[in-house]
């Protein structure tokens, strides 16, 4: 069996590194499902350079100035003032890596809580602020929440897609237009209607 020993020592190794990339491939997210699912959700610039945490070597940091904050007044309160984010120091371990020097650019980043520090991931919705549409800064600042525990946006990614609760939108972007960035992200968000029932609503002016 010897000679084998180095074949499959060498396809266990292909087998990993598969795996370790596939650990980060992101499910693609309409902005309110990244609303719902996030602890935190805020407007901030990036003031400083990734400082890697010289304990663990495995964490990184960004100093960050918060200008507005979306959510997370529960779990912080409403004079919460986040100076930092977390993150992976690999890409393997998804860790975010910050390539504008802009300081100041402002950025739109959803994130969650651990043990009161906010948390991100290459996964996480973070995005300028300018490069939303309208009606997603619109969305943001104060309609996805109302549609948060009550819609569901739902993608549907393959012909038939079929709606399984009256409290699903169904998401259709990146079938019709091969985009998470379509339409329905843009504009729209996945409304409560009437009670048990929801659609898509345009945000737009
Ligand atoms: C570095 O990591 C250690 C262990 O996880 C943690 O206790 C410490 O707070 C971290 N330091 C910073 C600056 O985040
Ligand atoms: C930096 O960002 C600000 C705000 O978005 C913008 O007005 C400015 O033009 C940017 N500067 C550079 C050098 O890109
Ligand atoms: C639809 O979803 C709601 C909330 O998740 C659930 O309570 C309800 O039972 C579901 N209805 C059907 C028909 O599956």
């Amino acid at each position: 069996m010897a000679p084998f020993a180095p074949l499959s020592s060498g396809l266990f190794l292909l087998l990993s590194l598969i795996a370790s990339s596939r650990a980060c491939t992101c499910a693609p997210h309409h902005p309110q499902t990244a609303f719902c699912n996030s602890d935190v959700v805020i407007r901030a610039k990036f003031v400083g350079p990734a400082e890697v945490n010289q304990t663990t070597l495995l964490n990184q940091r960004y100093e960050i100035k918060m200008t507005k904050m979306f959510k997370g007044f529960d779990a912080l309160g409403h004079a919460a003032d986040i100076r930092f984010v977390y993150t992976p120091a690999m890409e393997s371990l998804c860790g975010y890596f910050h390539q504008s020097q802009n300081r100041s650019e402002e950025f739109l980043i959803a994130g969650r809580l651990r043990n009161g520090r906010l948390h991100i991931s290459t996964c996480s919705f973070l995005v300028p602020w300018l490069t939303l549409s309208p009606s997603q800064q619109k969305g943001f600042t104060k309609t996805y929440s109302a549609g948060c525990g009550t819609c569901t946006v739902f993608p549907c990614s393959t012909i038939p897609c079929k709606l399984e609760n009256n409290t699903h939108c169904l998401w259709t972007d990146q079938l019709l237009q091969g985009s998470e960035k379509g339409y329905q992200s843009r504009n729209f968000a996945c409304l409560p209607q009437n009670p048990g029932l929801c659609t898509w609503q345009s945000l737009r002016a």
